[in-house]
């Protein structure tokens, strides 16, 4: 019987709080390097507690019978230790799920020539972004690299992938990668903004250049162009 599930790098606590909600029986923990407070209206059977997956969780071996971790690609610079890390606090037969986008952002369905030609204001911020994580050392292909460690693992037993994309404007014709491209485009809107000291510390960058860069990624996002990431889901069973 699954009795306790984690949420490793739990952010806002959305996962570990549907679950909650969808299997009151298990009791949820969301861990994150900042502790949420407790909502008023949270179910008792979920807790969200402070803990760096990079430095060891405080927890025993084989705690949890399901774990998970989402979007860490920009926390984890060397992930073979944050998967020895989610494998040793999975119970022998539970079960240890990943997932994580892979870059670039394209258009959908395209290569990143084709980005280039049809949305040429956002390839060049992108390029920006890019060469600002390479120099950070984040894997950009996450997914692989996790599905590579799950498969080799010797605690592992079985493992499985599954590709889906991440809509970063409404894309595809399903009504759910429409209404999350919705919603991400939002978010997507404000990244110049938000990362204009990346584009500043670049050596000769000026205001007037940072302002041009800026609208012409706003102008090919506004123009509707759909872009998308690879999303992998990764799962492995724990021997
Ligand atoms: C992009 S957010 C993803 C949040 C959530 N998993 C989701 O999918 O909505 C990454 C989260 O990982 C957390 N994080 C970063 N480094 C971490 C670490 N070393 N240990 C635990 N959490 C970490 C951040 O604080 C942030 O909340």
């Amino acid at each position: 019987m699954v009795k306790r599930g984690i949420d490793v790098g739990s952010g806002s606590g959305i996962w570990a709080l549907e679950m909650a909600k969808e299997f009151p029986e298990v009791q949820w923990t969301g861990l994150d390097l900042f502790a949420i407070e407790r909502r008023p209206s949270q179910p008792s059977n979920v807790e969200y507690v402070k803990g760096n997956v990079l430095t060891g969780l405080d927890f025993p071996d084989g705690h949890f019978d399901i774990v998970h971790a989402r979007h860490l690609i920009t926390a984890v610079q060397n992930w073979r230790p944050v998967i020895d890390e989610l494998v040793r606090i999975t119970k022998p037969g539970g079960l240890i799920i990943s997932v994580e986008i892979c870059f670039p952002i394209t258009v959908y369905n395209g290569t990143e020539e084709d980005t280039l030609k049809l949305a040429p204001g956002f390839a060049a911020c992108h390029n920006v972004f890019m060469a600002a994580f390479k120099a950070r050392g984040t894997d950009l292909l996450p997914g692989y690299t996790v599905a590579t460690l799950l498969r080799e693992h010797a605690s592992v037993k079985e493992t499985g992938q599954l590709e889906s994309i991440f809509p970063f404007t409404p894309c595809t014709d399903d009504p759910n990668a429409i209404e999350a491209g919705r919603i991400m485009k939002e978010n997507v809107l404000s990244m110049p903004e938000s990362t204009r000291q990346i584009f500043m510390s670049k050596p000769g960058v000026t205001e007037e250049q940072f302002q041009q860069i800026k609208a012409g990624f706003t102008n090919d996002i506004e123009r509707g162009i759909p872009l998308a990431a690879k999303l992998w889901h990764n799962w492995a069973w724990r021997r």
